[in-house]
């Protein structure tokens, strides 16, 4: 009997970013969060398909287009380009980018949902009655308003009495208690599990699925129900799996990827993602969610962004001045997955000239300066002399163990499986700790035993020094990939490394033709 070795497959999604405007700095983030994640995985092996779009439906979209006179469509089209060149910019290497006002990718599948859970016995209709935040496009309990007002978009929510489709969520709770619970829903942090589950404690009511249809209808109607649009939540959360197919011919896709091992989503609309969404996988019998991956907010200057505060920081702006990396940079590494991180200009030129300039940049380029001057670019692995790593300074912390081991041993032993571990515990901030306490550690060997000065004395040793970090840049170019792309590729470029079994046996480098980062003056 043959036995054929089913690749292992990785499905990412983020959140789909509503099209009634451009993109903004939390979508940025959540895109080039996501992106860190499907780039470390599909470079580990795995089959992956990472899905971003847009939500385009909705009163708060519709609005937004009336208020510009111009045809929703129309409107969320340019919308949702936007998103798209942002995405372009940012090297985000989405598989899928769905929008839910594609009548023939991501219809289908809502309506297959809807006549599932109708079968079921799982809608029904209703009258509602209660007070709707048109910025959340979900109706607002009184517990949740602060001072009369939506907490996140600080507007009195309209009171409405509608006759709507509900879907019984409430059926469904006890189960998804469980599940989250036990981890079968794996909440991350864990913070936000227990946030899950006091909201699951207090009891859950069944949810409105519908809104009647206004003058303009802009939305997926109600099947076999003229007067009826699906409610603008209910149909965007199908599109995790209307963008593998479900409801089309060929849904090859879903059965190859869902469930979904992380879903990538912001604080505010965890709940959609943790409670509603399984409960209406459960209701058509598809497998739940692994893993909800629920990231903080970026603020800046402590708060959240505004236009009426003007502290609004603008990604592209950014990325446009010192480059796509330096961005990406300061996502995955001064912006904790799990909190809100504050984004400055202060900090980021800081951070950049710290780390980036000074830190990765001036260790390849000097590393790579001194091997051409000293051996022509041409380093190779002398065997016969072995280097341990004597460096006593902050760098070795936690590694003290292996100090008397040349640097390839300690990033194998240490290093690698610890920023493995890190990465599959989605907590790219401590994964990109763990790259630049190498560039420390690198840049504390080079000043302990001074290959500048001991080329005079000693050329083999000083060949060994540069072979340790030759290899030890090798490897960060490695583990720097899904964070910065473009700099890993030119490091690789520039390294020229042979590598045999997976390890790198001998260099031949290429001077970098521009530094990989220019210092900022401030
Ligand atoms: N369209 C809904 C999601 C539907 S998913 C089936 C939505 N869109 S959104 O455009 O308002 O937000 C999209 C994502 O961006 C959410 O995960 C949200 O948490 C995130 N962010 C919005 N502002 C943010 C910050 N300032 N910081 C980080 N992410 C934040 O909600």
């Amino acid at each position: 009997m043959t036995m054929t070795n089913k690749k292992e497959t990785f499905y990412i999604t983020t959140a789909i970013h509503y099209a009634n405007a451009g993109p903004h700095m939390g979508h940025a983030y959540e895109g080039a969060l996501a992106d860190i994640l499907a780039r470390y995985k599909r470079n580990s092996g795995a089959l992956t398909f990472f899905l971003s779009g847009t939500d385009e439906h909705g009163d708060k979209i519709l609005r937004a287009a009336q208020k510009e006179n111009t045809a929703p469509q129309l409107f969320v089209n340019n919308n949702a380009q936007k998103f798209k060149d942002l995405y372009k910019k940012l090297e985000i290497s989405n598989d899928g980018f769905i929008r839910t006002s594609d009548s023939e990718k991501h219809w289908p599948g809502v309506i297959k949902w809807w006549k599932n859970a109708v079968k079921n016995g799982d809608i029904y209709k209703s009258i509602y009655k209660g007070a709707y935040c048109v910025g959340c496009e979900s109706f607002i309990t009184d517990k949740e308003l602060i001072n009369g007002k939506c907490p996140y978009h600080d507007k009195e929510p309209q009171i409405i009495e509608e006759e709507n489709f509900f879907f019984k969520l409430s059926k469904y709770a006890p189960q998804i208690k469980h599940l989250i619970e036990s981890d079968e829903i794996n909440i991350i942090p864990k913070i936000r599990k227990k946030e899950m589950l006091i909201i699951l404690e207090e009891g859950i009511n069944d949810i409105s699925c519908s809104r009647p249809e206004r003058d303009i209808v802009w939305g997926i109607p109600v099947p076999d129900n003229s007067g009826q649009i699906i409610y603008v939540w209910t149909e965007a959360l199908i599109n995790y799996i209307s963008a593998l197919g479900y409801g089309l011919q060929d849904e090859k896709l879903v059965e190859q990827f869902w469930p979904a091992n992380v879903q990538v989503v912001g604080k505010d609309i965890f709940r959609f993602h943790a409670i509603v969404w399984p409960a209406m996988l459960l209701s058509a019998g598809l497998p739940l969610p692994k893993t909800i991956l629920v990231h903080g907010f970026v603020t800046s200057q402590g708060k959240k962004m505004s236009k009426s505060i003007g502290n609004v920081i603008d990604p592209e702006e950014y990325i446009d001045t010192y480059g796509t990396d330096a961005f990406r940079y300061f996502v995955a590494r001064e912006i904790s997955p799990f909190e809100d991180g504050d984004f400055t200009k202060e900090k980021f030129i800081e951070t950049y000239n710290a780390n980036l300039a000074n830190g990765l940049g001036n260790l390849v380029s000097r590393t790579l300066k001194m091997t051409e001057q000293y051996f022509d670019g041409k380093v190779e692995r002398r065997l016969d002399i072995d280097i341990p790593l004597q460096i006593t300074r902050e760098t070795l912390k936690g590694m003290e163990t292996l100090k008397d081991y040349s640097i390839p041993y300690v990033i194998q032993q240490n290093i690698l499986p610890n920023y493995t571990a890190q990465m599959n515990a989605y907590d790219t901030q401590s994964a990109a700790n763990i790259i630049w306490r190498l560039v420390g550690l690198l840049d504390g060997y080079i000043t302990d035993y001074e290959p500048f000065k001991l080329i005079k004395e000693d050329k083999d040793k000083t060949e060994n020094i540069l072979w340790n970090v030759l290899c030890g840049i090798h490897w960060i170019s490695k583990m720097v990939f899904p964070i910065l792309p473009d700099t890993a590729k030119k490091i690789t470029d520039a390294l020229g490394a042979t590598i045999v079994e997976n390890k790198p046996v001998s260099f031949q480098t290429q001077q970098l033709n521009k530094p990989l980062f220019v210092r900022i003056q401030s």
